[in-house]
């Protein structure tokens, strides 16, 4: 696992005047370096990246409700927590707060009707640190074909790919955040990452492979 200084990796992809693969604008929340770090700061975070190689998984298994039951040593080390302070608590506990809610919208709506999905995720580490991880989430099934969990796995995505979904995920935050209401921002944003699937011509999971 290696950490990037701020003013590496994070400065370069929040800065970053390159047009994104979906055509989004970019958010007003890409300013300039210091009122970056002044903004992180206020919301606890370090700006600090961190990575796990590319051998590494991180694995954790939920209750039906996503309570972790299981996280495995990669997940300790690169979260930062202990198993005692993650067994019991739901995933939102290394909730990044610049991800939008609708991608979380569409990983539980589609693990709930019993289908797998993939998803780039940015999470908070204990210290504040982040770290991005390309998710594969599925739901567990007993003999009777009723869920009875969830099973994620996850791997260090490449830096060509942070720096695509980034923007597109700065574009979706700064729609929910432009509503008073946060469930109808949370909509709207959600429909306009429908919307600009549709107008592409492709799914979600052709998306995220094509990065
Ligand atoms: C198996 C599984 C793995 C998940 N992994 C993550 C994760 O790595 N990071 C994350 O923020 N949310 C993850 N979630 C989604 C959380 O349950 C939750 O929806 C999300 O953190 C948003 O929290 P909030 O709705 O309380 O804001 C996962 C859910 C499941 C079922």
């Amino acid at each position: 696992m290696a950490e990037h200084n701020p003013d590496g990796v994070i400065a370069t992809l929040h800065n970053s005047a390159e047009p994104t693969q979906m055509n989004l604008e970019t958010s007003t929340a890409s300013a300039n370096g210091s009122s970056r770090r002044g903004k992180d700061a206020k919301l606890g975070l370090t700006g600090v990246e961190r990575h796990f190689d590319e051998d590494e998984i991180i694995v954790s298994k939920t209750d039906p409700r996503g309570r972790m039951t299981y996280v495995n040593d990669v997940f300790l080390e690169v979260s930062g927590y202990t198993e005692d302070e993650l067994i019991g608590q739901p995933h939102s506990m290394i909730r990044h707060p610049e991800m939008p809610r609708c991608i979380f919208k569409l990983l539980w709506d589609t693990i709930a009707g019993g289908q797998e999905l993939f998803a780039y995720v940015n999470n908070r580490a204990k210290n504040g640190d982040n770290y991005w991880v390309f998710a594969h989430v599925t739901p567990t099934f007993d003999a009777a074909g009723a869920i009875v969990g969830y099973h994620s796995s996850r791997r260090c995505p490449k830096r060509e790919q942070i720096a695509q979904i980034a923007p597109l995920y700065a574009a979706l935050l700064a729609e929910e955040q432009r509503h008073d209401d946060r469930k109808i921002g949370m909509q709207s944003a959600y429909q306009r990452l429908l919307d600009t699937l549709a107008k592409k011509g492709i799914g979600y999971d052709e998306f995220v492979f094509s990065l």
